[in-house]
């Protein structure tokens, strides 16, 4: 498994060594070594005589599923949007926004040009006209890093000057939402919209748009360089493929791990080399806040998409943060909680109030379980996007397995 590097004086050297003039650029894969161990091939064969009927059976023959949570079929997006005629385009969504995600960053910082293929692979097989990459402001070296490499991928002649295009998020959360993220894009206040219609068919612009997470591009390039079976060929407790943690909170070595897809909070436990000195589990949240939090009691579930469902949550963007005796279940669901009051974009009443009344409820000494169980149900319910519709998660599985708490 991976595990992120700190940055150490010897790092940097090397890094300034390489050419890499702004200490905080981690050394990562330039355009020249990516293309030295066989790089930008596979585009090159696909662009002059590939059939992209095929390469979706590869892609789906890998069970690559959409990494930045939601666990779409990757290869069958692509379908939706060819069916939609006219000049198309495809974003990337590099706004990591989830608290305890970091993933896409990690890959950025080592090997960008993974990603790039992949974009230019899916961009390839539906044909879309032009890429934009949206990528937050708080990641200033993968900004950098992103920066310098589309102006090598252009000086190559692999993209022409304007096809590929930088944008940069300004903070907000709800950005990530494919739509506001669209709207942003398109110079307007992130706001998401009412879907259908889904941006397969009316996206940037109006126009038909393909939207991908940073890391699904990243093995969309690996599982057309090496094989499907880079993902199929791993199992474990029936799941198939990998799946990258970030695993933060009380835990030794908090970091990006690639574990198989059934992996079980023990498993991740034992990847990050325990728990904390002086700290013993006691729960954990699964997938950002957006999935809540679940008891050390339930160690053997594997965290993976459809498996927590039966459970009331999901894994999402698989966002582990562990918490131990030390930590209150009751105040991390209330952090959670204002994180979403802060972030809701404020278009509908049952999210921009909803969020606001959770947070003064979950303050009080004791829960009033009735009316915070029917805030969540008009919540869930009633709310545009995701953001309120998932924000009952932590109120409900708090009240559920740390009823003591609350
Ligand atoms: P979703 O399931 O509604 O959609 C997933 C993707 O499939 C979208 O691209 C959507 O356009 C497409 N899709 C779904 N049905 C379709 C249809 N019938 N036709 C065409 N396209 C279709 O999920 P959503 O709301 O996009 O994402 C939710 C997830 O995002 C959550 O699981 C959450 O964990 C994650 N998330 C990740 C963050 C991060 O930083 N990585 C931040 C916040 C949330
Ligand atoms: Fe905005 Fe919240 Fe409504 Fe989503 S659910 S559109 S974040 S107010």
């Amino acid at each position: 498994h991976l595990h992120i590097d700190h940055a150490t004086p010897e790092k940097v050297e090397a890094a300034l060594s390489e050419g890499h003039f702004h200490p905080e650029i981690p050394a990562y894969e330039t355009f020249e070594a990516y293309r030295a161990a066989g790089g930008y091939e596979k585009l090159s064969e696909l662009r002059k005589s590939g059939d992209w009927k095929a390469v979706q059976g590869q892609v789906a023959a890998s069970g690559l599923r959409g990494l930045g949570g939601a666990g779409f079929p990757s290869g069958r997006k692509w379908e939706f949007v060819r069916a939609n005629p006219g000049l198309r385009y495809l974003a990337v969504n590099g706004d990591e926004g989830e608290p305890g995600t970091f993933k896409d960053r990690y890959y950025l910082e080592r090997t960008p040009h993974l990603m790039l293929e992949g974009m230019l692979i899916a961009a390839w097989a539906v044909e879309a006209e032009k890429c934009f990459i949206y990528m937050r402001d708080e990641y200033p070296a993968v900004l950098e890093i992103l920066r310098r490499e589309i102006a090598a991928l252009e000086e190559a002649g692999i993209v022409l000057p304007g096809e590929v295009e930088l944008r940069r998020g300004a903070g907000a959360y709800i950005c990530g939402e494919e739509s506001a993220m669209i709207e942003s894009i398109e110079g307007k206040r992130g706001i998401p919209r009412l879907r259908p219609p889904y941006v397969a068919a009316v996206g940037i612009f109006d126009r038909p748009t393909l939207v991908h997470n940073v890391e699904t591009l990243h093995w969309v390039a690996r599982v057309l360089r090496e094989g499907p079976e880079i993902l199929s060929s791993t199992e474990k407790n029936g799941r198939k493929g990998l799946r990258s943690y970030s695993v933060s909170g009380r835990v030794a070595k908090p970091g990006v791990y690639l574990l198989p897809a059934g992996s079980t909070i023990t498993d991740i436990i034992e990847a990050c080399g325990g728990m904390a000195e002086g700290h013993s589990f006691k729960a954990y949240q699964p997938g950002g806040p957006s999935s809540g939090l679940l008891p050390a009691s339930m160690h053997d579930v594997p965290l993976d998409f459809d498996t927590l469902q039966p459970h009331g949550t999901f894994i999402g963007s698989a966002a582990v943060v562990l918490l131990s005796d030390k930590d209150s279940a009751k105040q991390a669901a209330l952090n959670m909680l204002r994180f979403f009051e802060s972030e809701s974009c404020g278009q509908c009443t049952p999210c921009r109030v909803g969020c606001e009344k959770a947070v003064k409820l979950m303050q009080a000494d004791r829960w009033d379980r009735d009316l915070l169980e029917d805030l969540c149900q008009v919540m869930g319910d009633a709310s545009i996007c995701g953001l309120g519709q998932a924000a009952p998660n932590p109120i409900r599985l708090t009240m559920k397995h740390f009823p003591e708490e609350v």
